[in-house]
């Protein structure tokens, strides 16, 4: 049996078929966006035919590191409608953020709060600390459709809880969280707040403002950077509530033992990964050219003919709230009798559709969502997702599950 062939015209499924596709169908937004612009493309390459750039030139007009970084500070700082580009802290991505964040903040004898449907990199870093025996962590639950009611905060509330973090949206799921009503609620017990905004940044606008303390992105998804790039915002007072976490060279106060106390210094060390920061500050830009509201059309839209197209589909689960306008460009389904993985590989054989199986790195949000420990199947969706993809992703749905469920008499057993 030949091998497939994805990055050529064509693709042969296990049963040696061929298919000609003018691309793979790529629906997994939620892991990462993976077409770059060509702006970020052409400023890549133009970083890179800089002689030395990388490796000596710091000289060079408007590609000198920091000239680079403040670009990004820059965009980042309007993108999130904030005033201060030395609160824009650029890292590896939200991961590293917030493993910052919260390695940083939280101190022995301290209580955590954050919901049912979080990222693993945010309940990791919590479990490991309250591992430790450092902290103590609650995750809130969540409704079945990932939906968190802020009012469930204060149930919580202990006379040592120092945080309350959440995701904006679960990768999981799809489902907006109400950040603004979690975070006035979270105040009100005069809680450190920290938003993940890891699937949300470039989708829904998102202003700081007094009620968050810190706002966490990765520059790899909707943002439209290279993976590697990310950051956090801080609010007004929020740097000196968190430590520095990673520390070592940052090009100033270099006689100091100690790791200098000023932004955004505190919080970057070591050399930094300029192509990532160049490619965040180009997409940045562009995103604020374009605005965020023709996203957030094109992908409702586009989830909302997927959600009508599957709907009538015998024998298939759509999980998270099934509405495009309480959710992030995410369907979550499954099908009875179906492995998750057996139907992503026979969608990526068959008809060149890469969706996610399994856990998406959230088994929280599946306990919540009831399809935990298999987890499922999740379609997500981008701007430049055509509407000719999601009735091939409908079709091939149809094929493989509605039609196995009519010959089967409704369950499809043993696939
Ligand atoms: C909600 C959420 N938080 C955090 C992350 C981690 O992002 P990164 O791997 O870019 O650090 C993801 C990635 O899928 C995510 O969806």
């Amino acid at each position: 049996m030949s091998s497939p062939k994805y990055a050529g015209v064509y693709i042969e499924n296990l049963a040696e078929k061929v298919y000609i596709f003018n691309r793979l169908i790529y629906m997994n937004h939620a892991s990462t966006s993976p077409r770059k612009s060509e702006r970020v493309k052409d400023a890549l390459t133009g970083l890179f035919t800089q002689d030395g750039i990388l490796s000596a030139g710091r000289n060079f007009e408007g590609l000198e590191d920091g000239a680079v970084m403040l670009r990004a500070r820059k965009a980042l700082m309007k993108l999130f409608g904030f005033s201060s580009a030395t609160n824009v802290i650029l890292t590896g991505g939200v991961t590293i953020s917030l493993n910052m964040i919260l390695g940083g903040l939280l101190k022995p004898g301290d209580h955590a709060l954050a919901t049912h449907v979080e990222h693993n990199a945010v309940s990791r870093p919590l479990a490991l600390l309250q591992k430790r025996g450092i902290i103590d962590v609650d995750f809130l639950p969540c409704g079945q459709d990932g939906s968190f009611d802020p009012r469930s905060i204060g149930k919580y509330i202990r006379p040592n809880t120092r945080l309350f973090i959440m995701t904006h949206a679960s990768n999981v799921l799809g489902t907006i969280l109400p950040a603004e009503e979690c975070f006035t609620e979270a105040k009100r017990f005069g809680l450190f707040t920290v938003l993940d905004a890891a699937q949300t940044a470039g989708l829904l606008p998102l202003e700081m403002n007094k009620n968050i303390d810190v706002l966490a992105f990765t520059g790899h998804k909707g943002l439209g950077g290279l993976p590697g790039s990310g950051g956090f915002v801080l609010g007004r007072d929020a740097a000196a509530a968190i430590d520095p976490w990673i520390t070592g060279g940052t090009g100033s106060a270099s006689q100091s033992l100690e790791q200098p106390d000023f932004l955004p210094d505190k919080y970057e060390s070591g050399t930094a990964n300029i192509p990532g920061i160049l490619s965040l500050a180009v997409a940045v830009e562009e995103l604020l050219e374009r605005g965020l509201s023709p996203i957030r059309e094109q992908t409702k839209n586009l989830t909302r003919r997927f959600l009508d197209g599957i709907r009538g589909i015998p024998n298939l689960v759509v999980h998270g709230p099934g509405d495009a306008e309480r959710s992030v460009a995410i369907v979550p389904v499954s099908s009875p009798g179906w492995d998750n993985a057996l139907l992503a590989g026979r969608l990526f054989d068959e008809y060149g559709i890469i969706t996610r199986c399994g856990l998406h790195c959230s088994p929280l949000a599946h306990q919540s969502a009831g399809t935990f420990p298999e987890g499922s199947l999740r379609f997500s969706f981008g701007y430049e997702t055509t509407e000719g993809e999601i009735d091939a992703a409908v079709r091939a749905l149809e094929n493989l599950v509605g039609r196995a469920a009519g010959r089967r008499g409704g369950i499809q057993a043993g696939n």
